[in-house]
């Protein structure tokens, strides 16, 4: 099988959208130019789990373009656009996804992807890369990840020393974390919530689970719509962070009787669990941005629900024994991404000028350990300078006086 995809009719809208998102990523393309003069990819066979959207389609013309074969199965299977996917199928590429997928189906078409024989690895969420440790497939030199949620995965493979090749954490670039998970996520997940209720956020309570990078930018972007954020935390600093950043602070067992909408980013599971949703204000509105589904406890939900129906696109309505009424978006699955199109190309486009790059960082240094890498700084700093360059900002230079004064300890007081 080539590939599995929904309707390969929908390629013209997915080439004018692909090429739409192209035209907001000028990073990646300077990358793909070079790429295709050096062909420094030629013949190297990559797997990517990604979400199929057009910034994806985008990462991997750009991989195609430096001489590589790829195939392409989805992170998750609410993300996949199906038009991406019967466009980048005309380009040739080994693309297994299709939009709401089972589980099972996700995985059948991750293990087709896998049959390729991959030399590298771009991962989002580290369900490849750990199916290639179970699986005990051979052969992979390196591997990339996208999340920070993957990041942590991997991490706990390190140290539990089962991990079987290099895997460069891109999620660790400054020019990945500070701006897709802050900006990008917080704009998005907002996109997402507003497209499924088209409520408004003015003047509700808004209960952010989780102050990372994800949770900041949201708590920012709420606030920024006049809505009363409140953020719940486990972690004393980033509790006292928030804080500080004006936002009220409390438990989520607190926070549940006055919320109005509930977005949890904190990477764990559980986060909203029965005994809050029973404390909820009636019409309550529940939603993950996380990567996986399992911050909302769902089989808690279901046993307090009485009856429940689809209200709108991605909004279920569940109304409890005890009467009220709770709505969750999107099954508890990346609000962002399934109900709207993710973090806007503008964002992707440093997060996969960081992938494209790490793929080489990979090729071009074959003595990496089996540890996870942070990309050096100087590439992240290529990819900030190229980016204020497409923006039209310049910057100061230091001068040879401010150089020397840096380089210098004796001068104090
Ligand atoms: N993760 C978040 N937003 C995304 C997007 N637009 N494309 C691919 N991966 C993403």
């Amino acid at each position: 099988m080539k590939f599995n995809i929904k309707d390969i009719k929908l390629a013209v809208e997915g080439n004018k959208k692909i090429d739409w998102a192209e035209s907001k990523m000028p990073v990646l393309r300077l990358i793909r130019r070079r790429f295709k003069k050096e062909k420094l990819l030629k013949n190297r066979r990559i797997a990517c789990c990604l979400h199929v959207t057009t910034e994806t389609a985008n990462l991997v013309r750009t991989l195609k373009a430096g001489g590589a074969e790829v195939f392409l199965s989805a992170s998750n299977p609410l993300s996949t656009q199906d038009y991406v996917t019967a466009a980048l199928a005309k380009d040739g590429i080994g693309v297994f996804a299709r939009n709401g997928e089972s589980r099972k189906a996700y995985y059948e078409n991750m293990y087709r992807v896998l049959k390729s024989k991959p030399e590298v690895l771009i991962d989002d969420g580290a369900d490849l890369i750990s199916t290639v440790h179970k699986k005990k497939i051979k052969g992979i030199l390196g591997a990339t990840e996208e999340t920070t949620t993957g990041v942590i995965r991997l991490k706990q493979m390190e140290r539990d020393k089962v991990l079987n090749f290099p895997v460069v954490a891109v999620n660790d670039s400054l020019t990945k974390h500070l701006f897709d998970n802050r900006y990008g996520t917080g704009q998005s997940t907002i996109d997402g919530i507003l497209r499924a209720t088209n409520i408004l956020i003015s003047g509700s309570n808004f209960v952010v689970g989780g102050y990372g990078w994800c949770g900041r930018g949201l708590a920012m972007r709420a606030k920024g719509h006049g809505a009363q954020v409140i953020v719940t935390e486990v972690d004393s600093v980033k509790a006292l962070e928030a804080r500080m950043d004006g936002y009220m602070v409390m438990p989520m067992a607190d926070a549940a009787k006055i919320g109005d909408v509930f977005v949890t980013v904190t990477g764990d599971i559980n986060v909203i669990r029965k005994e809050h949703m029973l404390k909820m204000k009636d019409g309550a509105i529940i939603c993950n941005a996380g990567h996986f589904d399992v911050e909302i406890d769902k089989r808690g939900l279901v046993k307090i629900t009485k009856k429940k129906r689809m209200i709108r696109d991605f909004c279920e309505e569940h109304t409890l024994k005890n009467g009220r009424h709770i709505y969750i978006l999107a099954q508890g699955r990346l609000v962002n991404l399934a109900a709207a199109e993710g973090h806007p190309a503008m964002v992707m486009d440093m997060s996969f000028a960081n992938q494209a790059l790490a793929v080489e960082y990979i090729l071009n240094n074959p003595r990496l350990g089996n540890r996870v890498y942070q990309l050096p700084l100087r590439i992240d700093e290529r990819i900030a300078k190229l980016k204020l360059k497409s923006m039209s900002i310049k910057i100061d230079k230091l001068t040879p006086e401010q150089k020397r004064y840096l380089a210098s300890w004796e001068i104090g007081t």
